[in-house]
């Protein structure tokens, strides 16, 4: 089973899906990334998660987010499936949708996990950043739809946290205040938020989000 850990370079592959054949990286480009599994086709859960990625299709375009989904069934199987999706989600499905039917992709990834179940996915994401390393990873059981809200809410963070020597608090949306990264010190802070900064404890100093730099 695959290992992947934050850090790594999300491995490339090349795979069928329901808007022809992709290169991983290539079709990353220079933007970040979320791939997301899916246990099987014509599922409950399942299809009710498109639905909702397909519905944040502006949200995850402003962030320059590129949408990879994958399902264990073929494309025609997706293809079809998609339609159900667009129809019941009041959606247009409009990312691709990897056909992994020989489990290619799913057993670099280590979306199977045995014991949950042997031959279908479990629920992963993994988000990439430009660079094509791994900046967060997340499984849930195949019972448990993901909260496409923290998805985002993980990525504006993570943009965030990028550019700015800045962390993220508990419960934090973007235009929150922010904590200062504890290996800034309070002369270099003084520089870096001119805005100025809370001191509640040494080690905890808050300040207003700063812009979002790409
Ligand atoms: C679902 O997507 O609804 C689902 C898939 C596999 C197991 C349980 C639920």
């Amino acid at each position: 089973m695959s290992d992947l850990k934050l850090g790594d370079t999300a491995p490339d592959f090349t795979a069928d899906t329901s808007e022809g054949t992709i290169k991983f990286h290539e079709f990353l480009g220079d933007s970040w990334g979320i791939l997301f599994s899916h246990p099987a086709d014509y599922t409950p859960v399942c299809t009710t998660e498109l639905g909702a990625a397909a519905n944040y299709a502006d949200e995850f375009r402003k962030r320059d987010v590129k949408v990879l989904a994958l399902s264990v069934d073929g494309v025609k199987s997706h293809k079809d499936w998609i339609k159900d999706i667009n129809e019941t989600q009041n959606t247009t499905v409009n990312f691709p949708i990897i056909a992994d039917e020989d489990k290619k992709v799913s057993n670099l990834y280590g979306m199977i996990h045995p014991k949950a179940d042997s031959t279908l996915t479990v629920r992963s994401v993994f988000v990439i950043a430009p660079d094509k390393s791994i900046k967060m990873t997340l499984t849930y059981p195949a019972s448990t739809g993901r909260n496409f809200d923290e998805l985002l809410r993980v990525i504006d963070s993570l943009q965030l946290t990028a550019y700015n020597k800045v962390a993220t608090p508990a419960n934090w949306k973007h235009g929150d205040d922010v904590v200062i990264s504890p290996s800034v010190s309070n002369e270099e802070a003084d520089k870096m938020f001119p805005k100025g900064y809370n001191t509640v404890k040494p080690y905890l100093r808050t300040t207003a989000q700063p812009e979002l730099k790409k």
